[in-house]
């Protein structure tokens, strides 16, 4: 028996084998939980590999639902498919996201700013939103948004759509934790700080064209500002939401949790 037996999680943006989206999924599947992945219909073929992989590894239910968070119709189709295929929702986790934009103020357009709101802010509490009349019919249920330490503190270059964003949505969050803390339903943000995976790719390049550097200096010199001296593994993230959507953790609520090296001490 797992710690998430009998449980049903959702979890966004499991498009990709090197996301944190798989992992968060197969954390919470190691656990006993069956898992509803998401993602886009356009990124569809590496959902599919993403679910069978889960299947594989871990023997859990789990199936895919295609949803843009940003586009409220799917969303309440995509919470309606897998509540009714996996028999209702426990566990949400809201870990797709986008880092549109520039670290130039000026730079930054509206559909910048219109493209991080439209994922970050207004697609977690769209998801949000499906998934609590379902927990509120179990008696209970954990959220988990995925922020970032763009979300507690800001630092130069980091789109300024992102860090805004990614602040609203620690906000929101506690405002939930308030409104729901009786009800059973918990609601806590994670804010990694750098996760290997292709988002911190892109987040290197763009700071080589900055400083006319090559990608592997970029990193050396990201790296040289993180404690523990390298990004995250997506599983050392996964864990601290793994442990937030455990029975262990319905006291928890209202919090974020930096997981980020120690980056998060100089805040
Ligand atoms: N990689 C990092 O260094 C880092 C650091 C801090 C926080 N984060 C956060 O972690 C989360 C996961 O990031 P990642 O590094 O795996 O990023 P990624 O870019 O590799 O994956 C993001 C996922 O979100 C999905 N997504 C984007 N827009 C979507 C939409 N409209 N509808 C549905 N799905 C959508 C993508 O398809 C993808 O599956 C994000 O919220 C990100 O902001 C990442």
């Amino acid at each position: 028996m797992g710690k998430l037996t009998g449980k049903v999680a959702v979890v966004t943006g499991a498009t990709k084998m090197k996301g944190l989206g798989r992992a968060i999924a197969l954390g919470l599947a190691r656990e006993g939980a069956s898992i509803a992945l998401t993602g886009r219909a356009s990124s569809k073929a590496g959902l599919d590999e993403v679910v069978q992989s889960i299947i594989d590894e871990t023997g859990a239910k789990a199936i895919g639902v295609l949803v843009d968070v940003a586009d409220q119709a799917q969303v309440d189709s995509a919470i309606a498919e897998a509540a009714e295929k996996l028999g209702g929702v426990d566990i949400l986790v809201n870990n797709a996201g986008i880092g549109a934009g520039s670290g130039v103020f000026l730079e930054n357009t509206e559909r910048d700013w219109d493209a991080n709101y439209g994922v970050n802010v207004k697609g977690t509490f769209a998801m949000c939103a499906g998934a609590i009349p379902h927990m509120e019919k179990r008696g209970g249920g954990a959220i988990i948004n995925v922020a970032s330490l763009a979300g507690i503190g800001a630092s130069v270059g980091m789109p300024y759509p992102y860090i805004a964003t990614k602040h609203a949505l620690v906000g929101a969050t506690k405002a939930l934790a308030l409104e729901y803390g009786s009800k059973g339903i918990t609601a806590n943000v994670v804010a990694p700080g750098a996760i290997a995976t292709d988002m911190l790719m892109e987040a290197y390049k763009a700071i080589a064209e900055a400083e006319g550097c090559t990608v592997e200096e970029a990193a050396a010199l990201e790296n040289s500002t993180i404690p523990v001296g390298r990004p995250a593994e997506p599983s050392e993230i996964a864990a601290a939401i793994v442990f937030l959507a455990t029975p262990e953790a319905k006291y928890v609520t209202g919090i974020t949790v930096p997981v980020a090296g120690g980056m998060s001490a100089g805040i």
